[in-house]
């Protein structure tokens, strides 16, 4: 007998293809909407394994509603959408999908950099609008990247592929985290900053950080108080990672001069939503990693976990958490 597995969300057709060789799948088969948390719990109840992502809650009571889980297998590298603990508790293992999509999102960090520095939301409006009337030498100023300071905050995967793009355009790059790294700092030409003093002197800060109860408000009123005028803020990663009515005080009163965000809290952000009124703040619907490739990649890794756990084999990515 295959084992049966519940899927979340609607699969890449490989990795569909690939799974359904292995387990008896049970998919809900749309990208919108997502299933209620009570039909994750029904679906999941006769399951050995479980395929979600990073919107779905994964809590203890769901674990205890199906006692023969073996298997979650994270559709995302950030899990903070899992009980951990209380999986481990239960001797559930645990996958995610790291370093597969370090680069893609790496990518759409920079893109959301420049878009913000060079106000192309605004311009695509003006154009759209009908206001673009002649050339003008004062029309949509926006910001260098070239030589600026860039801080990146948290200097993992994703930060250190930020910093690789970021040598191209001859940024000055200041990291801060939990540790120094200074083999890094050789091979990538970073410079170590504490947390402050990075605020105060990049013009580009960069959230790379994992939410945990640490991180969760990093950013607020004091942080945003702390930053150049003409700091712009990006955040590729957990939108409870910035304070939202911080965030909107800063760019309403131009105490920041932007932020672009592909992750808010809350998310999906509401389209009534006063950020959203705001015409120095790029919103993205959290698709950084949202490339044809990199979402193949990411379904067979957390194929390739789901089948693992199942057997009884280690998962080649268990959650280190
Ligand atoms: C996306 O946010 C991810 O964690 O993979």
């Amino acid at each position: 007998m295959r084992p049966e597995v519940f899927v979340t969300r609607r699969l890449p057709a490989l990795a569909l293809e690939e799974l359904s060789q292995s387990c008896q799948v049970d998919m809900w088969d749309h990208e919108s909407p997502p299933p209620p948390y009570e039909t994750i719990v029904a679906r999941t109840r006769d399951k050995e394994g479980l395929l979600c992502l990073l919107t779905d809650r994964i809590d203890a009571a769901l674990m205890d509603a199906a006692p023969g889980l073996k298997v979650i297998s994270q559709c995302a590298v950030g899990y903070d959408n899992i009980d951990i603990q209380a999986a481990r508790a239960r001797h559930i293992a645990v996958g995610n999908t790291p370093g597969v999509l370090t680069e893609a999102t790496a990518d759409f960090a920079f893109a959301l950099l420049m878009a913000s520095a060079r106000r192309i939301g605004e311009a695509i409006d003006y154009v759209r609008n009908g206001d673009w009337k002649t050339w003008g030498l004062t029309i949509l100023l926006g910001q260098d990247v070239h030589r600026a300071t860039l801080g990146i905050v948290g200097m993992g995967r994703i930060g250190q592929a930020l910093a690789r793009r970021a040598e191209g355009f001859e940024m000055r790059v200041l990291y801060s985290d939990v540790a120094r790294q200074p083999s890094l700092e050789a091979r990538l030409g970073v410079e170590y900053a504490a947390f402050d003093d990075l605020l105060q002197q990049a013009d580009f800060v960069s959230l790379h950080v994992n939410l945990t109860p640490q991180t969760t408000g990093l950013i607020g009123s004091r942080e945003l108080a702390l930053m150049k005028q003409n700091a712009i803020l990006i955040n590729t990663s957990r939108g409870q990672v910035v304070d939202p009515q911080a965030l909107y005080q800063a760019l309403k009163s131009g105490r920041i001069a932007g932020a672009a965000l592909d992750v808010t809290d809350p998310e999906p952000l509401p389209p009534d939503h006063r950020l959203l009124s705001l015409p120095n703040l790029i919103v993205a619907p959290h698709i950084a990693s949202a490339t044809e490739s990199t979402r193949g990649r990411m379904a067979l890794m957390a194929v390739h976990n789901l089948i693992a756990g199942l057997e009884g084999n280690p998962l080649p990515n268990p959650v280190s958490g």
